[in-house]
């Protein structure tokens, strides 16, 4: 496409996304915010690096492609993913969806030889900026499992931020609810349910990764007549901290296309009307993502090359003995 022929409303992002941690969501989020709303031909495409590309220009990645592929596409702002897309942002690719900018977080992103991987595309003004969520990056929580350090505090965030990760496809209208214990204390108002009945499906969440999305998509295609609603627990089922911190969990979990809510903290004693509690573990046993893929996998995947993994954030200025 001819750059006079493209749509300002179709916009590109891309990243390694390693994780899909909740900052990517956010600038997933706040690029899907650059369309107002109501633009009929409002789309966001996600371009996100194949596992070579990353290990040549950053790093090894923790999680693999087909995993990053997929949780992108679980976002509940990303209209479509792009596969393999460039490490340095070509504006012909921009082209060939029709977008015209791209956005990316505050912060300068350099290929292996030392470039602004932006460069070409700020140089034809076709760049926009977004806030980075500060606290959280792919080095970070790559430390955190290096160490067994986990320092942060449980408190919420603030209730604007929440309302905007449960915020529906186009970033602006309403859709997902947020509750405190039970389902009287409402935190965000969501779009009206449609269901009478609710699933709750419970648990911390930790590291949410493509072993939960199947699930939580598994549920929505055998269910498709209840509110698909998260418990998530203040700390793990043996009570321990989570390396995620509560935020950090609430805001990955609201950013999924596949829940209508959040109960945060759940009181079981509090819900027992209209909800059925279901173990989805038994419902995907032989998921291409949950067969092998647990928070305990990723971790195991830091142990197995943990010298790897210490110089790459060595490299970030992170100090290890
Ligand atoms: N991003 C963000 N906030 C963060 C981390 C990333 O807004 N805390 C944004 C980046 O600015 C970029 C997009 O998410 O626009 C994808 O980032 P990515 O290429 O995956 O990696 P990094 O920017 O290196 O972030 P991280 O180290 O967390 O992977």
């Amino acid at each position: 496409m001819t750059e006079s022929k493209l749509d300002e409303n179709k916009v590109w992002i891309d990243g390694c996304f390693d994780f899909t941690h909740h900052g990517h969501a956010g600038a997933i989020l706040q690029a899907r915010r650059t369309i107002p709303q109501g633009m009929k031909t409002g789309e966001l495409f996600c371009g996100v690096h194949s596992d070579e590309a990353i290990s040549i220009n950053k790093g090894k990645p923790v999680m693999n492609s087909a995993e990053r592929y997929e949780h992108t596409r679980s976002n509940r702002w990303c209209s479509y993913v792009v596969e393999d897309a460039p490490y340095v942002t070509q504006p012909e690719v921009l082209n060939d969806y029709g977008c015209k900018y791209v956005v990316h977080g505050d912060d300068i992103t350099l290929d292996a030889n030392g470039e602004d991987c932006y460069q070409v595309m700020k140089n034809l003004g076709r760049f926009k900026v977004v806030k980075r969520t500060v606290g959280v990056s792919t080095t970070d929580i790559i430390h955190r499992m290096l160490t067994g350090e986990y320092i942060y505090d449980n408190s919420l965030p603030d209730i604007e931020l929440i309302k905007m990760y449960a915020s529906d496809k186009d970033g602006f209208s309403t859709k997902c609810f947020v509750y405190k214990h039970n389902f009287e204390e409402i935190l965000v108002e969501g779009k009206i349910l449609t269901h009478e009945q609710n699933i709750i499906i419970s648990g911390d969440f930790d590291l949410f990764h493509m072993g939960h999305i199947e699930q939580l998509s598994k549920i929505n295609e055998l269910y498709p007549n209840y509110n698909v609603i998260i418990g998530l627990n203040l700390n793990d089922e043996n009570d321990n901290k989570t390396i995620m911190s509560l935020t950090e969990r609430l805001l990955s979990v609201l950013s999924c296309k596949y829940i209508d809510g959040i109960i945060i903290e759940p009181k079981f004693d509090q819900i027992n009307d209209k909800i059925i509690k279901i173990d989805s573990t038994e419902l995907v046993k032989n998921g291409k993502f949950s067969e092998y893929l647990t928070k305990q996998t990723i971790i195991d995947r830091i142990k197995n090359d943990r010298q790897i993994y210490i110089s790459r954030n060595e490299k970030k200025g992170m100090v290890y003995n």
